[in-house]
């Protein structure tokens, strides 16, 4: 009896999987459901803004060429969502070496960000993909 209501179970575990992988087929790419490229520049924008006017980090782009930053920026976040972009700045060890960037200067980075997509009202779920993209560089930037 068991056996057959796990069995049972496995089935309908792995037809539910089935679904959610099919559902995932066809949800539009997260580069799409943010808007495209106009939205993700409006988000990185205030996202720099936001660096600007936070002491804990700001003087960390005190000699940065801005423009050039946002449009890396742009192209990183395009492309990372799956949008028609080519980041074509350097990878973001070699970008952040010899920083010594600290856990909480990612952690203000990453505030700038949320406040970004909170001021254009993004919604929960694609903030937190936006975000978890984010955390992933984590390994890659700080302490290099
Ligand atoms: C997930 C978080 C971060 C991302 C996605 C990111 C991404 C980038 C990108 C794409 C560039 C431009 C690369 C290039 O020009 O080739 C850059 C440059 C830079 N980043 Fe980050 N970064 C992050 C966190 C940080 C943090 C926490 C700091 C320090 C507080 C920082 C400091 C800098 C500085 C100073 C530059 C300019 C380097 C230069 O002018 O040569 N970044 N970052």
């Amino acid at each position: 009896m068991f056996v057959r209501r796990a069995a049972l179970w496995l089935t309908w575990l792995a037809a539910a999987l089935a679904l959610a992988a099919c559902a995932d087929m066809h949800e539009p790419k997260l580069y799409d459901r943010l808007g495209g490229r106009p939205a993700i520049q409006a988000v990185v924008d205030e996202f720099v803004a936001n660096i600007a006017a936070d002491n804990r980090i700001n003087q960390r782009f005190a000699r940065t060429d801005i423009p050039k930053l946002k449009m890396h920026l742009v192209d990183q976040v395009c492309e990372a969502s799956g949008g028609p972009c080519k980041y074509t700045g350097r990878d973001m060890p070699t970008t952040h070496k010899g920083m010594n960037v600290t856990v909480a200067e990612f952690n203000a980075t990453g505030e700038a960000m949320l406040k970004a997509l909170r001021r254009y009202n993004v919604p929960q779920r694609k903030t937190d993909e936006v975000m978890d993209l984010l955390g992933s560089m984590q390994n890659q930037i700080v302490g290099k």
